[in-house]
C-alpha cells in the first residue's frame, strides 16, 4: 500500500486563528481529514505530522527512508532557513512536494527564498487549504504510476 507522508512546520498547528488574513480559516484537523479521505479512497495510508522543531522534522524526513512512498511538506519558516531539512530530504530519495498556504511572492523578500524548492518534485504556494488537497491529488497520482 502507498503511504504518503505529510509534514507541516511550525507554527501550523494554530491554522485557523492565525493570521487568518494570510492563512485561512481552515485548521490543520480539517486539512489532515481532508488528506486522509482522499488517500483512503485510492486505499493508499497518509501520515500527517506536525513539529514546532527543526530537529523533530529532521528525524520523522529520514524515519520515512524505506517505508514512505512520497512526502508533502510545509516547512513553514523553515522553508527560508534550514540548510538540515534540505540535506535530509537530499539524504532520503523520497520525491517531495513543498506547499505554502500563502503566496510567498507576494510577500516579505525574505520569505521568495527557498531552501528546498530547486529540489522539490514541485511546489505550490497560493492557493490556501486547497493547494494541500492539489498537493495530495499530485502525489496519489504518482504513486499509482511509481510505487508497487
Ligand atoms: C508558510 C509561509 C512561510 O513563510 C511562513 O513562515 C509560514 C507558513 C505558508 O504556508 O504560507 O509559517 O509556509
Amino acid at each position: 500500500m502507498a503511504k504518503i507522508l505529510v509534514i507541516h512546520g511550525p507554527n501550523l498547528n494554530l491554522l485557523g486563528q492565525r493570521e487568518t488574513d494570510v492563512y485561512g480559516t481552515a485548521t490543520l484537523n480539517s486539512i489532515n481529514q481532508k488528506l486522509s479521505s482522499l488517500t483512503e479512497e485510492k486505499k493508499m495510508n497518509c501520515i500527517c505530522f506536525q513539529s514546532n522543531h527543526e530537529g523533530e522534522i529532521v528525524d520523522q524526513i529520514q524515519q520515512a527512508q524505506g517505508n514512505v512512498h512520497f512526502i508533502i511538506i510545509n516547512p513553514a519558516a523553515y522553508t527560508h532557513t534550514s540548510v538540515a531539512i534540505r540535506d535530509a530530504l537530499l539524504a532520503i530519495h523520497i520525491p517531495f512536494i513543498e506547499i505554502h498556504l500563502s503566496n510567498l511572492y507576494k510577500r516579505e523578500l525574505f520569505r521568495h527564498h527557498s531552501y528546498l524548492s530547486d529540489i522539490a518534485y514541485g511546489v505550490i504556494s497560493g492557493m490556501g487549504a486547497q493547494g494541500y488537497e492539489l498537493a495530495m491529488i499530485a502525489a496519489i497520482d504518482y504513486c499509482q504510476h511509481n510505487c508497487i
